[in-house]
């Protein structure tokens, strides 16, 4: 865990980041004018219209309106959380992050992800090169596998010896502890060995690509067939999802994501072309991997084995699911045939009649009624009341919303309840971008110093009668002259960052919006801000002098009230 990341801190992170560096590890930018520019990597095109500004540090798509700073280029492409961006941030500029209490007592991690590297080396090499290497090689040719997907996936052969690791990795005391905390040895009365032995091996990567466990299946039919590592300092398993990793390498947009069994599943998924799928480690899905899964992709799919295990499993996963169904990305199960996993439906029927199986998968609301109402009698009162407290139980667990008002509509006239739906409260249509060009001056005060936030020194030459107006919007310009004016030099995309988590971060994202002053003239800005907060003082002058007229009005009424 990271400690608490301060405006202090953010700023000295986005001071020491080159946006331009940082894009252009994922876009080839060409220079243009004093900006550069790009194919966007945010919505399909074949004509550059994304610009980067190494002077605001933002990027902004005159296309499809994406704009920001580094965190936000990283939480929109890598889909990133928050916290995420600033850590893969912080290492990219060597920073090292705050830590919080939890983190300052926990022993430092890295040797561990260094070790687990290096395991995965080892049990690759030993596929290339062990005298076990061609059992391995004969069993994954058998599997299917070919070449590229093994080295893809990075899969190794943890040979059958017991000191294969320990041998290889384990020559000093310090590096013996440390393959006893990743999980890679046991040691059963004082004595030490390891933990997979005569197994494919399966490296775990976590979102950032390092290696945090393995998984390893046996070569023959020995038990257990699949071996996991342990849970560790590094590996929690209801967080990390198997796949996530290798296949955000070759999908920037994957259509969906596909949450399998097994590792093989992805794995042979992948095989066929078809590299969005990923396994949850042997467990049911966590609610953090769910709405990771849903950060990843526009469309989430759960697939199940057909039979009764199957269902109850595709039962846990939609309960676990409901508190994050808001409906505006949908869920689907997909239930196999009998006897059937991805893996061997996938090379029995190919990519196309798969995808065509996930395109029909069913809707969470199809399965949730169609598995309530196998176990309630609805020709009975008795049966349509036990399935509306069911559902409704469930129901309740969603976020509030119109989703939910479908669901609790389509249950209520399944089961006849009174009341018939419930009146969704009509929603604002989202407004055209014409409308909001039309800003207010305030708003284009403000958007004009979040353009340039050296101008806050304009504006801090000048009287500052404005301040005093009650008005929406007076408080977060004032904000906005203050932090630019403290930090001479602060970028756009640094000044915009000082709002996120509060209540104006939306307004002030949509202000950082280039479009939104785009027909101002480059020369005619400065003195368009100047002109609006003299226009504020103007106003402020006259309220001023009114409430002058009116106090002294007032006082004249006070003193007739007295004498009079
Ligand atoms: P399955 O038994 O369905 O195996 O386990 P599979 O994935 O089809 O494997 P192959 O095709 O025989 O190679 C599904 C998943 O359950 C977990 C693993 O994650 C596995 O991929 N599992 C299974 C274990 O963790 N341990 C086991 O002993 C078995
Ligand atoms: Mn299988």
């Amino acid at each position: 865990m990271i400690g608490r990341i301060t405006p202090e801190f953010k700023n000295q992170l986005l001071d020491r980041t080159d946006l331009v560096e940082l894009v252009g590890t994922r876009v080839s930018l060409r220079k243009a004018g004093q900006s550069y520019k790009a194919c966007c990597p945010f919505h399909g095109e074949k004509t550059p219209s994304f610009f980067v500004t190494p002077a605001r540090q933002t990027y902004h798509c005159f296309g499809c309106g994406a704009h920001g700073n580094a965190i936000d280029f990283l939480i929109e492409l890598d889909r990133l959380s928050f916290p995420e961006a600033v850590e893969e941030l912080a290492q990219r500029a060597g920073m090292p992050l705050p830590e919080d209490d939890a983190t300052a007592r926990g022993p430092d991690p890295r040797p561990l992800y260094a070790l687990l590297a290096q395991a995965a080396e080892q049990y690759q090499r030993a596929l290339r090169e062990h005298p076990e290497r061609e059992a391995a090689v004969a069993y994954l040719k058998r599997r299917g596998l070919s070449g590229a997907i093994v080295k893809r996936y990075g899969l190794g052969l943890a040979p059958s010896g017991w000191s294969f690791l320990l041998q290889g990795l384990g020559r000093s005391a310090e590096q013996r502890e440390g393959l006893l905390t990743a999980g890679l040895i046991s040691e059963r009365d004082g004595r030490r060995y390891d933990r997979f032995r005569g197994r494919i091996m399966f490296p775990i990567r976590d979102r950032r690509g390092r290696v945090v466990a393995f998984g390893g299946r046996v070569l023959d039919d020995g038990e257990p067939k699949y071996l996991n590592s342990p849970e560790t300092p590094v590996f929690v398993k209801g967080r990390e999802l198997y796949g996530l990793y290798e296949s955000q390498q070759v999908l920037r947009q994957p259509p969906r994501l596909l949450l399998v069994e097994g590792y093989m599943d992805v794995i042979a998924l992948a095989q066929f072309g078809i590299d969005y799928a990923v396994a949850a480690l042997g467990t049911a899905a966590t609610p953090e991997q769910i709405k990771r899964l849903l950060r990843g992709a526009p469309e989430l799919v759960f697939c199940f084995d057909g039979d009764d295990a199957g269902r109850k499993a595709a039962w846990k996963a939609l309960k676990t699911a409901l508190p994050l169904a808001s409906g505006q990305q949908p869920m689907r199960f997909l239930f196999l045939p009998d006897g059937e996993d991805p893996d061997t439906l996938v090379r029995r029927e190919g990519k196309d009649a798969f995808e065509a199986r996930l395109a029909q998968a069913k809707l969470l609301s199809a399965f949730l009624f169609e598995h309530a109402e196998a176990r309630h009698d609805s020709a009975t009162p008795e049966g349509r009341a036990g399935l509306a407290d069911e559902v409704q139980g469930l129901l309740a667990s969603m976020p509030a919303g119109s989703y939910r008002e479908q669901l609790t509509a389509a249950l209520a006239r399944r089961t006849g309840h009174g009341g018939g739906p419930q009146q969704a409260p009509p929603r604002p249509a989202p407004r055209p971008w014409s409308r909001t060009m039309s800003l207010t001056p305030l708003r284009r005060a403000v958007a004009l110093l979040l353009d340039a936030p050296e101008r806050a020194a304009l504006v801090a030459e000048q009287p500052a009668d404005w301040r005093e107006l009650d008005r929406p919007g007076i408080r977060l310009l004032a904000q906005m002259v203050d932090t630019a004016s403290a930090y001479p030099g602060i970028t756009t995309g640094a000044l915009a960052e000082r709002w996120r988590g509060t209540e104006d971060e939306s307004a002030v994202r949509k202000l950082a919006d280039a479009r939104l002053i785009a027909l101002i003239p480059e020369d005619g800005r400065a003195p368009e801000l100047l002109g609006i907060i003299a226009r504020l003082n103007r106003d402020a002058a006259a309220e001023r002098r009114a409430a002058d007229i009116d106090r002294r009005w007032r006082a004249r009424d006070g003193d007739s009230d007295t004498t009079g």
